[in-house]
């Protein structure tokens, strides 16, 4: 039985303190990280979506056992050589491109052929940006238009490259580190800055790996390694899930809210940034190290003077994954709010910007849209009453939790399908939503 949300009524005034779930990036991260690792990895907090879920049974597949219950994860990796698979072994990432891009790299020595395939929406989306660096590193890639499902095998001797990876794509930047990590020689990446969590966890783990940095690029140098011993680790909370509390709270009258223990990396908090320049009333407090990322508590109160946004480019890749969010904070600012070389937001889950462009029309909001660039013109009075539907949007979990939130801070009738996207990275949304008092009717469908 599939069911389908419908939202009739606008959420009323909350002050609250939430926990979201642990990070998808880094829960991903440590799994294929453990993998390698010698022996016992233990994890606290793991996010348990199914794209995690994706990244355990990938490991699982390739010869790795896991454990797993409610409160730790546990992994036993066998080392940097400790995969073991039957030639032309299948492995399914479901939704998820990180899983699915990160794991070239860790096949860059593989003997044997793996199956890479993914569901629908991951296998229309563009492999070729990490096609083209594992194939310099030497691994044997067969794939028909550069798309899912590919088959991969290893090389005996992998040969370290020297890479520009110009997308700001942080995919393509781990996807090189892993192999690197199998490759004698150093590797070295010149990269527009993209989340830096996998060097993080190499710092972690005393990985010596080399960061330079000037105004416009990331240098880094990774000389390839043997082994290490399993680590524990403790996932902080996701900004990507909180983000749709901030612009919740942001939009809803009278609230404030507290999200406690999120992970505010720098490269990852350019939605804070952004809602600030808007005029957003946003505060992190409590700022501390957590296992070399940086985590913090957010308060967010209500704002009703929000101001439009020129965007400066260079937040693009620190606010990737929260651009639909953002966009609906410029549907309620004042004026016209740009956005410049956001090309990237076509090849996420499903095309977001074309998503967008459909979403903020609908709702009354007039916008510009070219291939790259995108302008909103906010108006600071919409009230919605009328009835919505959202449909076919491929699954985009992220599409599906923007529509809730538009339903329970802008008002009117909305009948939202798919809800079981939202299980990709966010299985609780729905209950934390109803924590703070959010009504939602379910519409059954068989
Ligand atoms: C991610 C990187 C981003 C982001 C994705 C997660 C990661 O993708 O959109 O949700 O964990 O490395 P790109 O690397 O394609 O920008």
């Amino acid at each position: 039985m599939k069911k389908i949300a419908y939202i009739n009524e606008r959420i009323k005034r909350y002050n609250k303190k939430i926990y979201v779930p642990g990070d998808k990036s880094l829960s991903i991260r440590w799994i294929l990280l453990a993998s390698q690792a010698v022996g016992k990895s233990i994890a606290h907090n793991l996010l348990k979506s199914e794209d995690v879920i994706s990244a355990l049974n990938a490991i699982k597949k390739l010869g790795i056992n896991y454990k797993i219950n409610k409160k730790v994860c546990e992994i036993y990796g066998k080392g940097l050589n400790g995969f073991n698979f039957k030639n032309n072994t299948i492995i399914n990432a479901g939704n998820s491109g990180t899983l699915a891009r990160l794991i070239f790299g860790l096949l860059i020595k593989s003997k044997n052929q793996i199956i890479l395939k993914g569901d629908k929406s991951l296998s229309q989306r563009d492999f070729s940006r990490v096609i083209k660096p594992m194939r310099i590193f030497g691994q044997n890639i067969k794939s028909k238009n550069q798309k899912l499902p590919i088959k991969i095998k290893g090389t005996n001797y992998p040969r370290p490259i020297n890479y520009y990876e110009n997308k700001g794509s942080a995919q393509v930047k781990s996807c090189i580190l892993l192999a690197a990590m199998k490759t004698p020689g150093t590797t070295t990446i010149k990269s527009i800055p993209s989340r830096d969590h996998t060097e993080k966890l190499f710092k972690y783990l005393k990985l010596p790996i080399k960061i330079s940095k000037n105004k416009k690029f990331d240098f880094l140098a990774f000389k390839g390694i043997k082994n290490y011993k399993g680590f524990n680790y403790s996932i902080p909370g996701d900004i990507s899930s909180s983000s749709f509390f901030i612009v919740l709270t942001l939009l809803t009258k009278n609230s404030k809210i507290l999200i406690k223990n999120v992970n505010v990396n720098k490269s990852r908090t350019g939605i804070i940034d952004i809602l600030k320049i808007m005029k957003a009333k946003i505060i992190l407090k409590n700022k501390k190290n957590y296992n070399g990322e940086e985590i913090a508590d957010i308060f967010v109160k209500s704002s009703n003077k929000l101001k439009s946004i020129n965007c400066p480019v260079k937040m693009n890749s620190r606010s990737i994954d929260e651009f639909l969010l953002i966009f609906l904070v410029c549907a309620k600012a004042n004026g016209v709010s740009k956005f410049n070389n956001i090309g990237e937001l076509r090849n996420k889950e499903t095309d977001r910007l074309k998503f967008a462009n459909k979403f903020l029309n609908k709702i009354g909001i007039k916008t510009e849209m070219t291939n790259n660039s995108f302008k909103i013109y906010g108006n600071p009075k919409l009230e919605l009453s009328e009835t919505y539907k959202i449909e076919k949007f491929d699954k985009d979990h992220r599409a599906c939790m923007l529509s809730f939130i538009t339903a329970l801070s802008l008002g009117g009738k909305w009948i939202i399908h798919d809800i079981d996207s939202i299980n990709t990275s966010f299985p609780n949304f729905i209950s934390l939503l109803k924590n703070l008092g959010a009504k939602i009717n379910w519409i059954k469908k068989i």
